[in-house]
């Protein structure tokens, strides 16, 4: 064992190393846009350069003028094509020139695709195409003239019925200290290595679509719906995803579109979209603002929590992500009063970015906490155990909890105990040391799913499922299922992933993916060792006393044995895997059901700041996560490790900068966009905390994917706060914002 492959504790996987590892490295692995047809065309889009307003007119005689263009596709010419609708993943109606027509909603909008015989023909020509546009003065952002404010609570679904108890107010005004706090989260970008590619091929009018995908059934069903053609005609592939983190999760315009240019074109089309327009042609990570009002005890115990959030989104679509779902659940707060505000402006829409609700939430959750500690002269460890609680404020309970159990690990590991509580008193020379904590929290959400497993008589297996391997190990964890329960190597298993032509399986977000692939692949080799250990009599002409697997396989006469298994979750309905088939998921879990099913941590970070130029490092971190049963550990520490670094990223480096005056997104490349780099990052340190819960799911699993980058961003700020003495309430904290503090 080495340190990316952790010894396994109690319920806890071997770390078995990806089954698609050689395919990855060597570049075997096939992406989406790798797939080769004969006699392919080259999309190239077009998109506005304005963020409100309509088109006026369209100069196309250039561009159609270079060799090589086959057609040019805008608004005029593609009328047939249904809109794609919002839903609740985000992306939607403000991204779509067919709903649209010549309005634009948006910068970057998608307002027409030059089809020619070669990528760089296409290219030239899309640089020529000439748009007169009748513009208006956008909104940019919150606070934007023109930027209308709506009540959550009169939006659909999400925003409507968010946690209340007692009298919030009243136990505000008699808490014996209290804080009134403002945060605020900035826009982000996913930017996945893997552009947003979509390549479709129609041969005797079915058409097959290689697109990186997070989700194959929805996609073929918004496409189908899209192109007003039944849904068994359409074929989506996409075995491997280059990175996704929500973005790709939904149906988005350029999808259709393509589809329609090769039907029109009677040839191949595929469409690479630049890194730029990717900015603006799928969703992002929406802006978000924050009050909270917390009051506790002289003791500590927290009596109320008043959390209201706004969240930005685009003019026509209600996109939010309301977290207060989660954060007014944390602790045992006594009172609890939540609200959701919704911003339009003209931007697209955003959607789904890794831990959607509980990355900004939480992390204004957590700056309170340590806020209020400190108010309270409380270590901010001690105040979290003061308040930990087996029931939320509405009484409802957790059906596990392992959350002070990650803190005592993390703290005694980090070393906390050495801390001096007061700001900007531990220094090593020029640097200011600062050592700061947070929870981490996501909700278990465990989905409808199908799958189809057969198990050959030389015992070799074979999984059909239409799960998505977006670099987070599904194919993994699925053949160490599969072999651990029919008794066979993890060698022996085959398991074919994202393809629409297999059993589906959910959405692979929320990250239910594990639980519900495992729970439902475990349902079906149960079933297979049903059949393999029937008694003889009952099968009738087999004979032999044996009982290894060749001599079952012989009594029953058969060469191998094929199960379909499909599993349904609590709360799931007699139709949800009918409806799973036509494209729509069924997650449940999280606060949904009887009881909280939540995956928990707690995460340490020291930073260390400069004295004079305020240069901000942070050289180590610890995390301690208990998630119910890990599949491997090796697979889990690497989520747990990404996540991490991707909260440094929140708390001091991501930011999409957008310019006021044209609601245009600046650094719309990933030489602009600040993330980390080795050099940011140095020691991270993960702790895996067993943890057992077998009322999640069937496997026991909770989902780990989203879990470890949510706190990390308070982390960072609370240890900014403790080095410095000054709190930032604005991600993401530059060394600017510290120097002029
Ligand atoms: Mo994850 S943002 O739910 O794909």
């Amino acid at each position: 064992m080495n340190r990316a492959a952790p010894a396994p504790l109690a319920n806890m996987g071997e770390p078995a190393p990806r089954v698609d590892a050689r395919q990855k490295v060597t570049g075997e692995a096939r992406y989406a846009s790798d797939f080769p047809a004969g006699n392919m065309a080259y999309g190239y889009l077009v998109t506005s350069s304005i963020a409100r307003g309509r088109i006026a007119r369209l100069f196309l005689d250039n561009a159609r003028a270079v060799p090589g263009v086959l057609e040019i596709f805008t608004h005029e010419n593609t009328g047939e094509l249904k809109p794609v609708p919002y839903s609740g993943g985000g992306g939607g109606a403000a991204t779509s020139m067919q709903k649209l027509g010549p309005e634009v909603h948006h910068d970057g909008q998608i307002v027409a695709m030059v089809v020619a015989d070669t990528f760089e023909a296409a290219r030239e020509a899309a640089g020529l195409v000439k748009i007169e546009y009748r513009a208006e003065q956008p909104s940019a952002t919150f606070g934007s003239p023109g930027a209308v404010e709506a009540d959550g609570s009169e939006v659909p679904a999400k925003t409507k019925d968010l946690p209340q108890a007692g009298d919030a107010l009243n136990a505000l005004a008699e808490a014996d200290a209290m804080i009134d706090v403002a945060y605020g989260t900035p826009t982000q970008h996913h930017n996945p290595i893997e552009l947003f590619t979509t390549t479709c091929v129609w041969r005797d009018g079915e058409l097959t679509v290689f697109e990186p995908s997070q989700f194959v059934y929805g996609l073929k069903a918004g496409l189908a719906k899209a192109l007003d053609m039944p849904a068994d005609k359409v074929r989506v592939i996409s075995p491997f995803v280059g990175g996704a983190f929500g973005s790709k999760a939904q149906v988005t315009p350029r999808s259709p579109l393509v589809a329609f240019a090769a039907r029109k074109l009677n040839r191949p089309v595929k469409l690479v979209a630049t890194r730029d327009q990717g900015f603006t042609i799928a969703t992002y990570r929406a802006e978000t603002r924050h009050r909270i009002r917390m009051g506790a005890d002289r003791d500590g115990k927290i009596k109320s929590f008043i959390h209201e959030g706004w969240e930005l989104t685009s003019r026509p679509d209600p996109y939010a992500v309301a977290g207060v779902e989660d954060s007014a659940r944390l602790y045992g707060f006594g009172a609890v009063q939540t609200h959701v505000n919704l911003v339009h402006a003209d931007r697209n829409t955003p959607g789904f970015m890794r831990s959607p609700p509980v990355v900004p939430y939480i992390y204004a959750l957590e700056s309170a906490m340590d806020e209020l500690a400190a108010e309270l002269d409380l270590d901010p460890v001690e105040f979290r155990r003061v308040n930990d609680s087996m029931t939320d404020a509405t009484g409802k309970p957790w059906s596990s909890r392992s959350l002070m159990t990650c803190y005592d690990q993390a703290a005694e590991r980090f070393g906390w105990k050495d801390r001096d509580s007061r700001p900007g008193s531990m220094r090593d020379g020029d640097w200011l040391i600062g050592w700061g904590c947070a929870s981490a929290v996501y909700p278990t959400h465990v989905g409808a799913a199908t799958a189809r497993v057969r198990l050959q008589a030389n015992g070799e297996a074979h999984v059909q499922i239409a799960a998505h391997e977006i670099g987070v190990g599904v194919r993994t964890v699925v053949a160490q299922t599969a072999a651990d329960q029919l008794g066979i190597p993890v060698s022996a298993v085959e398991v074919e992933t994202g393809d629409s032509a297999l059993p589906p399986a959910p959405v692979a977000g929320g990250s239910n993916q594990t639980a519900s692939c495992c729970s439902v692949v475990m349902k079906a080799c149960e079933a297979i060792k049903a059949r393999l250990s029937q008694p003889p009599s009952t099968v009738g002409s087999g004979s032999g006393g044996g009982n290894t697997l060749e001599d079952q396989f012989k009594r029953l006469g058969v060469g191998a044995i094929e199960e379909y298994a499909e599993f349904l979750p609590p709360g799931g309905k007699p139709d949800t895997i009918k409806k799973l088939y036509a494209g729509t998921p069924f997650l449940g879990g999280g606060s949904q059901g009887e009881k909280l099913m939540y995956a928990l941590g707690a995460e340490f970070v020291e930073v260390r700041v400069h004295a004079l130029t305020r240069e901000i490092r942070v050289p180590r971190m610890v995390g301690a996560f208990a998630a119910g049963r890990l599949m491997n550990t090796r697979t889990a520490r690497s989520q747990y490790l990404g996540g991490m670094i991707w909260g440094v990223s929140s708390a001091l480096h991501e930011a999409t900068e957008i310019d006021p005056r044209n609601a245009r997104y600046v650094n719309d490349n990933l030489a602009d966009y600040m993330i980390p780099v080795n050099a940011d990052i140095a020691d991270v340190d993960i702790i895996l905390v067993p943890e057992r819960d077998d009322f999640v799911n069937p496997m026991g699993v909770k989902g780990i994917g989203e879990l470890a980058n949510v706190g990390t961003a308070a982390a960072v700020a609370n240890a900014v706060y403790h080095a410095t003495g000054v709190r930032i309430r604005q991600l993401p904290i530059r060394l600017e914002k510290l120097l002029t503090a």
